[in-house]
């Protein structure tokens, strides 16, 4: 089913005070970009960082930067996030009233775009979508907070989501967010995930970042 795994560390786990050490110790580690959370008290109980921080990122290296918008009415603010380096945007299909034309937004700004599901949230939400988006990803905590536990019903629902995108013959990522680490990991890779994002597992570890993504990598690479 899946034939490879890419790992995106999610900052959110990262030293602010130390951005460019947290960045240093990952970005060679085999992954596929950074994964950037963006929080806006509303949309989530919690506040991150918005267009500035990630230009900074973006002048810090060179892998691909993900954006993950948690915040409402993300059509608002997606040139911005283009503008300062974001590689991809996946917006909450919860807060987009009109998903189709903020997808056809994004690709008309010539990022990857992709739709995110909180895990209430039932796959064919984004069903009419599936042919113009590059990536589905499945939150598998509620959004808002690093070091949650992962969600076992959400197994269920990756592979329902890896099913359909085989028999459509659609060639989209499958992300999983929250509580991945390396127990978890070979789990959502069975079900049909083919993108890991960890924040916790990799960074606030007693283990180097860069090892844990190693780990991470491997514990994912078994189910392969
Ligand atoms: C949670 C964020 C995640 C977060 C995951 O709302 O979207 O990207 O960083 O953190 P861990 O890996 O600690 O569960
Ligand atoms: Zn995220």
């Amino acid at each position: 089913m899946v034939k490879e795994v890419k790992i995106l560390p999610s900052l959110l786990a990262a030293d602010f005070g130390n951005l460019s050490k947290s960045v240093a110790a990952v970005e060679n580690s085999g992954i596929a970009g950074l994964h950037c959370d963006i929080m806006d008290g509303h949309f989530v109980p919690n506040i991150t960082f918005g267009p500035m921080i990630v230009e900074a990122v973006r002048r810090l290296t060179d892998c691909p930067l993900y954006v993950h918008l948690m915040i409402e009415r993300p059509e608002d603010y997606l040139e911005q996030f283009v503008e300062a380096g974001a590689a991809s945007l996946t917006v909450h299909v919860e807060a987009c009233v009109h998903l189709h034309r903020v997808i056809q937004r994004i690709k008309a700004l010539g990022v990857k775009s992709g739709v995110a599901l909180n895990p209430a949230t039932p796959i064919c939400s984004v069903q009419h979508v599936l042919e113009d988006i590059d990536l589905v990803l499945i939150m598998t905590v509620n959004p808002g907070f690093g070091g949650q536990s992962f969600i076992e019903t959400m197994l269920p629902k990756i592979e329902q989501l890896r099913c359909q995108v085989e028999s459509a013959g659609l060639e989209i990522d499958i992300a999983v967010d929250g509580g991945i680490d390396t127990s978890t990991a070979p789990r959502v890779v069975s079900a049909g995930a083919n993108v890991l994002i960890a924040g916790t597992a990799l960074f606030n570890n007693d283990v180097p970042a860069s090892k844990a993504c190693a780990d991470l990598k491997q514990a994912a690479m078994s189910k392969v």
